[in-house]
């Protein structure tokens, strides 16, 4: 999906949903009572008194009818319970699951990782009633969002440990990880699926599930204000080009920022390089150069985790296609060069003095690509130098170059696209209030259309 977020619901379910107009997550869970009953424990009442749902009740489609037209005086998840809770041994054997599916989890496994500290952290599960509820709904109704959750929890706590953080905070961390993006079973499973870019209204909606998992915590009051802050700044990044506030480093909680690395990396993973049967030892490259998001020393710890999982990389090109493969790669470098100037050209133009917060921190991302690619090899002369040499066939079989030169690229040009894409939310919502700035970036990114390559996948 072009806006990287997980989606589990087919289409075929949208016009069920359309036509009952209620929250998703109580759609979720008419959708899982099919299989696993969701019954009523409180008589559920609208805000003027009207039983809408009596003790005893299932919760199908049907049921949820009257409820769409009432203001209920409490919320139908904290009214319900579902037949088959996930319990604490479902949950070990899940996570158990996703360590066997992957290859880069079953590698630190066979080299004896410590893997049996998730024992200790399942047999939590049933400590926490909220908790239980989502996972069993989000294991049905959602799963590719379910699998990525333990991904992220997974990530979480080896982070965790490898920064020596006390149990109590290594498990904190985890339970932020498992309850991060709940506020996802609430947002309009079409902007989940969407296949097209976002609107900026949709962008908005999508990056409200960030409050909406607060609030649903802070609700049950299950767990710290630690915890429920790592959460809420699962999408702040070090450099101020986050969500919701926009924070930087020296703003953001540890653990938050363990999250939103863990959190971060899943997603590349995930959207990115799975997909497509690429590994994780892919992601290293791409951390290299993000690393002014994310904390430095976190970013350090899964580099070297991955190294030492000895996942080696796949050779990318055969031997023949080299030289051709060398001459497309000079021609996407000259593209992206000139693609970066044009936008390094239109943010620099237009000052400092501004005092826009959101585009300063625009700004700031493109100081960011200069500094991390001027540092790298790709806009040098001996990359292109190399790269001319191969593509004449004067050196045959040296793909490490080329490879290297692929992920870089690769790279640089989902950097481009992500940043021309946040100008064009940035005009495009109404957020930037000088008519003069939005008209001058509304021609600069016109220009820059002309340059983009296609997405990196
Ligand atoms: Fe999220």
């Amino acid at each position: 999906m072009s806006h990287n977020q997980p989606s589990g619901l087919l289409k075929s379910d949208f016009s069920a949903w359309n036509s009952l107009q209620v929250d998703n997550y109580d759609f979720y869970l008419a959708q899982l009572c099919a299989t696993n009953p969701v019954t009523v424990t409180q008589n559920i009442y609208s805000n003027d008194g009207q039983l809408l749902l009596a003790i005893g009740d299932l919760v199908t489609h049907n049921a949820l009818l009257p409820l769409r037209s009432f203001t209920l005086a409490k919320s139908l998840p904290s009214c319900i319970q579902i037949q088959h809770l996930m319990n604490n041994a479902d949950f070990l054997q899940h996570m158990v699951n996703i360590i066997r599916d992957t290859e880069f989890f079953q590698a630190l496994e066979e080299r004896k990782y410590p893997l049996e500290s998730l024992l200790p952290v399942s047999e939590m599960l049933e400590q926490f009633p909220l908790v239980q509820q989502r996972l069993t709904v989000m294991s049905a109704q959602m799963n590719d969002l379910f699998q990525r959750t333990l991904s992220v929890g997974l990530w979480s706590i080896f982070i965790a440990q490898e920064m020596r953080l006390p149990i109590e905070e290594t498990q904190m961390v985890f339970w932020a990880a498992i309850c991060h993006d709940f506020g996802m079973m609430h947002i309009a499973p079409q902007i989940l699926a969407k296949e097209e870019e976002l609107t900026a209204e949709e962008w908005r909606s999508l990056q409200g599930h960030v409050d909406i998992s607060r609030q649903i915590l802070l609700d049950s009051a299950e767990f710290s204000k630690e915890l429920v802050d790592a959460v809420y700044e699962h999408h702040e990044r070090c450099d101020g080009t986050g969500y919701p506030h926009g924070k930087v480093e020296s703003e953001i909680s540890l653990h938050g920022q363990i999250l939103a690395l863990a959190d971060s990396i899943v997603g590349i993973y995930y959207n990115r390089f799975k997909p497509y049967g690429r590994r994780w030892r892919e992601v290293i490259p791409v951390l290299e150069l993000n690393h002014a998001a994310y904390l430095y020393r976190s970013c350090e710890i899964v580099s070297t985790m991955i190294f030492r999982s000895e996942i080696p990389l796949d050779n990318v090109i055969d031997g023949s296609e080299i030289p051709e493969f060398a001459e497309r790669m000079l021609q996407q470098n000259a593209h992206l060069q000139q693609c970066f100037a044009e936008l390094s050209s239109v943010l620099t133009n237009l000052g400092y003095t501004h005092g826009d917060r959101k585009l300063h921190s625009l700004q700031n991302v493109v100081l960011h690509i200069a500094t991390t690619f001027k540092g790298s090899l790709l806009f040098k002369e001996d990359l292109r130098e190399s790269l001319r040499s191969i593509a004449s066939q004067q050196e045959i079989g040296i793909n490490k170059v080329v490879e290297d030169a692929l992920l870089r690229q690769q790279e640089m040009n989902f950097h481009l696209h992500r940043l021309t894409h946040m100008l064009q939310m940035y005009v495009g919502s109404g957020d930037c209030k000088n008519s003069k700035i939005a008209e001058k970036l509304d021609a600069g990114l016109k220009k820059i259309g002309g340059f983009l390559l296609p997405p990196t996948s």
